[in-house]
């Protein structure tokens, strides 16, 4: 129990339903237009799940090609942590659920709820078990299913979301590589600036909390830009500079996607080429907890992340939380 390891991610998987909706789709739900939304956000289209599914379908297909990537069977697991704001049931915990579908059962198992920073804030706390070395295998999940908490007769949220999952699995090595630091961070203050303000215990459902579609994520997007801009660029700042490196020492970085603008404004004051900023806000939306391990997946598979490569992963959404992780693949 006294050993320290370097905690590495060993396996990814990334689940996203069939159903494309497109900017042209939206036209002709509320008054809105392609070229507003490509320019204002990024995005062409997004994913929306299946009536009849839920989170733990998609999550299971996330976790099952991580587990299998990683080489490891459901029972080798000794955790579950699930990053979501849209889960199957207020309670239990999704965790349970992907649990059981798994055959999990040596696996303790939790929901992580601190928006989109959610997968950052899971990964933090399998790094804190893994490190000391409390447990071995930690499965780590991102998902979420925004399309069944958006408004789609409010314009100013509706074109941002769509549903998705990423999965990865979290071991120790010996090797030097791995989590080099890790910081998570929350400003309550800004709680009702993103939020479903209905079907909680302060306002649970009722006629008239439906009445008023209090049950729909609402946001104030200027608000919630100004902190991104601000907080995402010092995040990253103080990851690095508290490891004596600067930006350009980084290979990749695996920013949360809610707004191609304001990953261009970070890329742009770390003085960084558009390469090292991979999206998939254009094809997925904004996704939430599983835009990065989603992102993740993708650049592994398309071999652009390389083993020793310096990657950074910041995340920032409800709560307001942030938080951040560097790592040498
Ligand atoms: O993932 C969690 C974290 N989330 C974020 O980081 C999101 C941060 N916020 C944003 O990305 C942006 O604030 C939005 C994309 C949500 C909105 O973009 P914006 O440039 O801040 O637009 P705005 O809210 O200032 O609205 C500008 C105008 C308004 O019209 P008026 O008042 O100038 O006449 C809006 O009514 O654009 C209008 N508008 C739209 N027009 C067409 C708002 N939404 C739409 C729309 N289509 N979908």
């Amino acid at each position: 129990m006294n050993n320290q390891y370097n905690v590495v991610i060993t396996g990814t998987g990334a689940a996203v339903p069939e159903q494309v909706i497109t900017n042209q789709d939206l036209e002709k739900m509320v008054d809105t237009s392609d070229q507003w939304i490509i320019s204002r956000t990024g995005i062409r289209e997004r994913r929306k799940l299946e009536d009849g599914y839920s989170n733990t379908d998609l999550s299971e297909k996330a976790a099952k090609e991580a587990l299998a990537d990683a080489g490891l069977e459901p029972s080798d697991l000794d955790m579950i942590l699930v990053a979501t704001v849209t889960p199957d049931y207020p309670t239990p915990a999704s965790s349970c659920l992907l649990q059981a579908r798994l055959g999990a059962f040596n696996a303790a198992a939790m929901d992580l709820s601190a928006g989109c920073t959610g997968f950052i804030y899971a990964l933090t706390i399998a790094q804190q078990f893994i490190s000391g070395g409390a447990y071995k295998n930690i499965l780590v999940v991102g998902v979420e299913i925004l399309t069944r908490v958006t408004d789609w007769e409010d314009r100013g949220t509706c074109v941002l979301f769509g549903d998705g999952a990423g999965a990865v699995v979290v071991q120790g090595t010996a090797e030097d590589r791995g989590i080099i630091n890790c910081s998570i961070k929350a400003d309550g203050r800004g709680a009702e600036l993103l939020y479903i303000p209905g079907g909680g215990s302060k306002h649970p459902a009722c006629r008239e909390t439906l009445a008023e579609r209090m049950h729909y994520l609402k946001m104030n997007g200027n608000e919630v830009f100004k902190f991104a801009v601000s907080q995402v660029e010092a995040m990253l700042r103080d990851l690095i500079n508290e490891e004596g490196l600067k930006p350009e020492d980084l290979d990749m970085v695996l920013l949360h996607q809610a707004n191609l603008r304001i990953i261009d404004y970070v890329r742009k004051h770390l003085k960084l080429p558009v390469e090292k900023f991979p999206v998939n806000i254009d094809r997925l939306g904004n996704t939430s907890s599983a835009t990065i391990p989603i992102l993740l997946h993708e650049e592994l598979v398309a071999g652009r992340l390389k083993k020793g490569d310096l990657v950074a992963m910041v995340g920032f959404g409800a709560g307001l939380t942030w938080g951040g992780i560097l790592m040498k693949w």
